[in-house]
């Protein structure tokens, strides 16, 4: 089953019978790049506090921050919007997402919100009451900030794989049901509203999920009568790694193998701005009509009224348009054939970053490229700086200041994984612009040893990454 461990480009070719990929489909419409002097760069550094987040994008050539919502979209997606049906109440959009999420997840209830956190808020507060545990495949910011608002205490029960960026496992997003198991002895299944499956798992590195595990849980859960929740941001990226690594599947098309993936669980939480190649939007969906009536009741406080729950009706148009371009596998090769051409020049100059590649971005490993630095230091944060002062490109720390601090006691939470996540937006950037990226990654991890850490001058309450400030030790 996880026979299959990085698979290079060629292999991703011969698969298809030809000798390189390339993308399905050509450009329209380009939008200019902004080129700073280093000088210009150091400036900007320091007003932002070595914060990437708090960087102007002016200031900023290739921006690798995010997949969220930096998507190009397409001419049919941009005609789309001309077909806005922007009635306060009933828009003709969000029948059409309603019935295009119906067909391609396969949930009966929509309720459409302004992202993805929005559907966590509301999912949260319908399902969770206070002294509840939730488990979860590693845990993602806003999703374990929403479950904590609502009372409970998250439990990462990913397989051990995922904590180690060495290993080759082809499915390192898996839950691993003996942990699952002993969370269920020891607060009870009535303490349990949900277990969270997220496909990819964004915080390992994009790591994909199996089927056999996603129908395990599910398996073990339904003794429990324990509902299952998706997080479904990027779940098409993952069943392409279904489709390229899992016994039975190489022949199925992701468009049904996803279908089957969101069958084993009883709804989900979408942040429409990764897979459904939009800039705006999420979901909440479920099969269940007492979570459905819920939630219906709650989007009116939070969102906006039930049929477009912050949404334009024209962003409604544009994401269903958008689901239906995600699920072609040729796009999805490409998309994902692209994160592995810039993992292969990385990998040829022995650049640490976590493996197998994943769906949405190269993760590097900032411990290997700065063992001189604690983690108290913010290797990972550094990292960031010192690659946007290098070249003007953006990239994300995910470590601990994204890990944030536990709940209860106050302290650092100390995550393994201390990463700076190269992003790549959907139909955005050229082979090209991942040469010059691979580039400055080079030129960094060659002057790594003069590198000194940061430390943290301001600190937000609430998911801290986003806003904190640094300076130079
Ligand atoms: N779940 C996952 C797995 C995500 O990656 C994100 C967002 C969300 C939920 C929240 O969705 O932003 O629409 O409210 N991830 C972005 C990122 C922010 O950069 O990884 P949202």
């Amino acid at each position: 089953m996880t026979d299959h461990t990085y698979t290079s480009l060629h292999t991703m070719g011969q698969q298809l019978d030809r000798r390189s990929w390339a993308e399905p489909y050509k450009i329209k419409a380009v939008e200019p790049l902004h080129m700073t002097t280093r000088a210009q760069r150091d400036a900007a550094m320091v007003a932002a506090g070595y914060n990437t987040f708090l960087l102007p994008s002016r200031d900023v050539y290739i921006d690798l921050l995010t997949d969220s919502g930096t998507n190009a979209m397409s001419d049919r997606q941009w005609a789309g919007m001309m077909l806005g049906d922007e009635a306060y109440a009933g828009s003709e959009n969000f029948y059409h997402l309603e019935q295009t999420v119906a067909e391609c997840y396969g949930y009966k209830h929509l309720v459409p919100t302004h992202q993805g956190r929005g559907a966590e808020n509301i999912l949260s507060q319908a399902l969770i009451s206070e002294g509840d545990h939730v488990p979860g495949n590693m845990y993602f910011t806003t999703t374990r900030l929403h479950q904590e608002r609502a009372g409970a205490t998250f439990h990462d029960v990913i397989v051990d794989a995922a904590h180690d960026t060495s290993s080759l496992d082809g499915f390192k997003g898996n839950v691993d049901l003996a942990k699952l198991q002993a969370l269920i002895d020891e607060v009870g299944a009535d303490k349990i509203p949900y277990v969270c499956v997220a496909a990819t798992v964004n915080m390992a590195g994009g790591q994909p999920i199996s089927m056999a595990n996603v129908k395990a849980v599910r398996e073990l859960t339904a003794t429990y009568g324990i509902p299952i929740y998706l997080d479904a941001t990027r779940a098409m990226e993952n069943a392409m790694f279904i489709q390229e690594r899992e016994e039975g599947y190489r022949d199925k098309p992701i468009a049904e193998i996803l279908l089957e993936f969101c069958s084993y669980s009883d709804g989900a939480t979408m942040s429409g701005k990764k897979d459904p190649l939009v800039n705006i939007g999420g979901w909440l969906s479920t099969n269940d009509p007492e979570v459905f009536e819920a939630a219906r009741n709650m989007v009116v406080v939070y969102e906006g009224l039930h049929t477009y729950g912050g949404m334009a009706g024209r962003d409604m148009e544009a994401m269903a348009i958008g689901i239906r371009e995600a699920l072609s596998d040729d796009y999805m090769r490409s998309r994902i054939g692209q994160v592995r051409y810039l993992g292969s020049l990385l990998d040829q100059w022995g650049v640490p970053f976590v493996k197998p590649v994943g769906g949405h971005g190269i993760f590097l490993d900032a411990r290997a490229f700065y063992p001189q630095l604690t983690q108290e230091q913010f290797p990972a944060q550094t990292l960031a700086a010192e690659l946007y002062l290098d070249s003007g490109i953006r990239a994300m720390e995910r470590g601990i200041v994204s890990a944030g601090r536990d709940a209860l006691t106050g302290e650092n939470h100390h995550p393994r994984l201390e990463l700076t996540r190269l992003t790549i937006p959907r139909r955005v950037y050229t082979q090209a612009h991942m040469d010059v990226v691979a580039e400055s990654v080079k030129a960094c991890f060659e002057t790594r040893e003069s590198v000194r850490g940061l430390r943290m001058v301001y600190e937000p309450q609430y998911l801290r990454f986003f806003q904190a400030r640094f300076e130079r030790l």
